[in-house]
């Protein structure tokens, strides 16, 4: 027997091991970030103040008999638009905002609301079981 060094049949296949774990980590770190980041992202920032405001719903309330009831109705009972009542539960926070500011539903109107006003409007709405 001479000296001939000794080939380990492992080491070949343990790096690809290594490169394949590496690969999952990476992957698996992509995925993290994708799921962090998505959802904060699809939330446009003005959705995101209002959401993150307290929103008083007797000043929701005078908000909406002032702009909203000449078609929802003086208690958001329905009119020219849909009853409102339960409404929280058809729609998301995220919905119900972009009901009142996006006018993608003629014919009400486009509103434009302050954060805060926005965000006391929602508790309004909310509070409509
Ligand atoms: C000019 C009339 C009009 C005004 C003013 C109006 N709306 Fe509407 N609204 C409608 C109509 C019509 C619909 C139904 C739209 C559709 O889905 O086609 C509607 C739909 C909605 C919906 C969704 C109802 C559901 O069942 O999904 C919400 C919430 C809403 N309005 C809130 C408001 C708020 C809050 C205001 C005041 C800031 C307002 N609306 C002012 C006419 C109006």
């Amino acid at each position: 027997m001479t000296g001939q060094p000794l080939t380990s049949p492992e080491a070949p296949g343990n790096r690809r091991g290594l490169i394949a774990a590496l690969l999952g980590m990476a992957a698996a770190a992509c995925i993290v970030a994708v799921l962090l980041v998505l959802p904060a992202a699809r939330a446009d920032p003005y959705t995101r103040q209002t959401l993150e405001l307290s929103g008083s719903s007797e000043h929701g309330g005078r908000l909406f008999r002032l702009n909203c009831a000449g078609c929802h109705g003086i208690a958001a009972q329905g009119l020219v638009g849909p009853n409102l009542h339960g409404v929280a539960a058809r729609k998301s926070p995220r919905q119900l905002i972009q009901q009142v500011v996006s006018g993608r539903t003629p014919p009400m109107p486009r509103f434009q609301p302050e954060p805060q006003a926005m965000a006391d409007l929602l508790a309004y709405l909310n509070g409509l079981v």
